[in-house]
């Protein structure tokens, strides 16, 4: 089969793989026929997060028909010829964790837990396509993928959705959704969401579904800050303005109610500290650049909630704990607990409460994944979100 694989820094490969088989009695194969590039695989190709090995399969956002179960797969669950969304997290179902709905935490579902338990005490679940650090699974920007604990994670979806409008439900919908929540909106609420990519979008419409009357969203790039401003957000653009003060002048010298980062590990900044953050950075010194992460801090009101959908690696440097402490902010963050949102917000799509195509730029056959990755890191030709298909061949 096809498939996207790591060869390097910067370095994106569409090669010839073997075709995955059932490892596991609970594995089930999915035939893909919808994916899509993350931001948070732009961490990986821009060489930021560690264990990861030359030929590894990315992707984690993906949708398909299951072609094989295991011979343990509940059938009342999932079955041969079911459509289905594969959620990234990978969870067994059945431990403490999971038991409590705190998906992206399982602890039976990370094979290479030891190397995550040296970095972060306790390993989270496993991830697809995202570092042997977090399982070593193979990806889903490809044509097929082999699921794990397959009766857990993937969510039957009706054929009269078209996968655009559903594909998104395996990240970056429950992500935006679940940073909103954890922004803890009281009605009425003032929310300013760093990051207009399309986790922040997602948490734009998320947050006023939750009953934020101002959402204040921050960007530097044009159209990421007019489809912010299509949902209804108030923007800033982060090049033009001291963002903490305008924050100030616009909630009466409050702050806002709470402040998300929806950026993570690789925020842009200028001046001397912005410089001295990436070559920190570069110089494997400090593993994230921790910029929007202070500035959240900074500009919440007292009292006020900071949530952080971004991704976050490892270390990191000058964050205001005395403002963070004297201020009384509570911090929530997480890899999303997939299974949480998934059912719900597809009931939303068939709804038409939402449709999560419009985030949707460019659709490309999967030979041209290279290409995606660099525009969508360099926010060229208005990219705001690529779409792959597995089947399609180059024009
Ligand atoms: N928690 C989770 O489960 C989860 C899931 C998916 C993605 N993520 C993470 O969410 C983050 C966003 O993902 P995305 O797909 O939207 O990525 P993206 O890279 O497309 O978007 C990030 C946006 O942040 C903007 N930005 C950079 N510096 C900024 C600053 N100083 N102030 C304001 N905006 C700034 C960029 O211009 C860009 O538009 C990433 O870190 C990603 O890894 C987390
Ligand atoms: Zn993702
Ligand atoms: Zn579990």
């Amino acid at each position: 089969m096809k498939a996207v694989c790591w060869m390097g820094k910067e370095n994106i490969q569409v090669l010839d793989v073997p075709d995955p088989k059932i490892l596991n009695p609970r594995d089930a194969v999915v035939r893909i026929t919808s994916t899509a590039i993350c931001g948070s695989d732009l961490h990986l190709y821009d060489g930021f997060v560690p264990t990861l090995e030359q030929g590894d399969i990315l992707g984690h956002e993906f949708m398909g028909e299951v072609v094989e179960v295991g011979p343990d797969v509940n059938k009342e669950k999932l079955k041969v010829g079911d459509r289905v969304i594969v959620p990234f997290t990978i969870a067994c179902g059945g431990c403490t964790p999971c038991n409590e709905q705190l998906w992206s935490l399982c602890d039976n579902s990370n094979p290479n837990a030891w190397i995550a338990e040296k970095m972060m005490g306790y390993s989270p679940s496993g991830l697809f396509g995202y570092t042997h650090m977090l399982g070593g699974y193979a990806g889903g920007q490809a044509q097929y993928a082999r699921v794990p604990y397959a009766d857990v994670g993937p969510l039957k979806v009706p054929s009269e959705l078209p996968d655009e409008k559903v594909l998104f439900l395996s990240d970056i919908f429950p992500t935006g959704y679940m940073g909103a929540e954890n922004c803890n909106i009281r009605p009425g609420d003032t929310v300013a969401i760093w990051g207009c990519g399309p986790v922040g979008q997602f948490a734009i419409r998320s947050a006023f579904m939750l009953g934020a009357g101002r959402v204040i969203a921050i960007d530097r790039v044009a159209e990421r800050l007019a489809m912010a401003q299509a949902s209804g957000a108030e923007t800033l653009n982060f090049d033009d303005v001291d963002v903490v003060d305008a924050l100030h002048t616009m909630t009466g010298n409050r702050g806002p109610d709470s402040c998300m980062d929806a950026v993570g590990m690789e925020a842009s900044g200028h001046g001397v500290m912005f410089a001295v953050d990436r070559a920190k950075q570069m110089a494997r010194i400090q593993m994230d650049r921790p910029i929007v992460l202070r500035r959240a801090i900074m500009a919440c009101k007292k009292g006020g909630t900071i949530s952080i959908p971004g991704v976050y690696a490892g270390f990191i440097d000058k964050v205001p704990m005395g403002a963070f402490m004297n201020k009384g902010l509570t911090m929530k963050t997480g890899q999303t607990h997939m299974m949480r949102y998934m059912g719900p917000l597809l009931e939303r799509v068939q709804r038409g409460e939402i449709d999560p195509s419009f985030v949707i730029s460019h659709r490309l056959p999967i030979g041209a994944a290279p290409e995606g990755y660099k525009i969508f890191r360099d926010k060229q030709d208005h990219c705001t979100k690529v779409v792959l298909d597995p089947w399609a061949t180059a024009a």
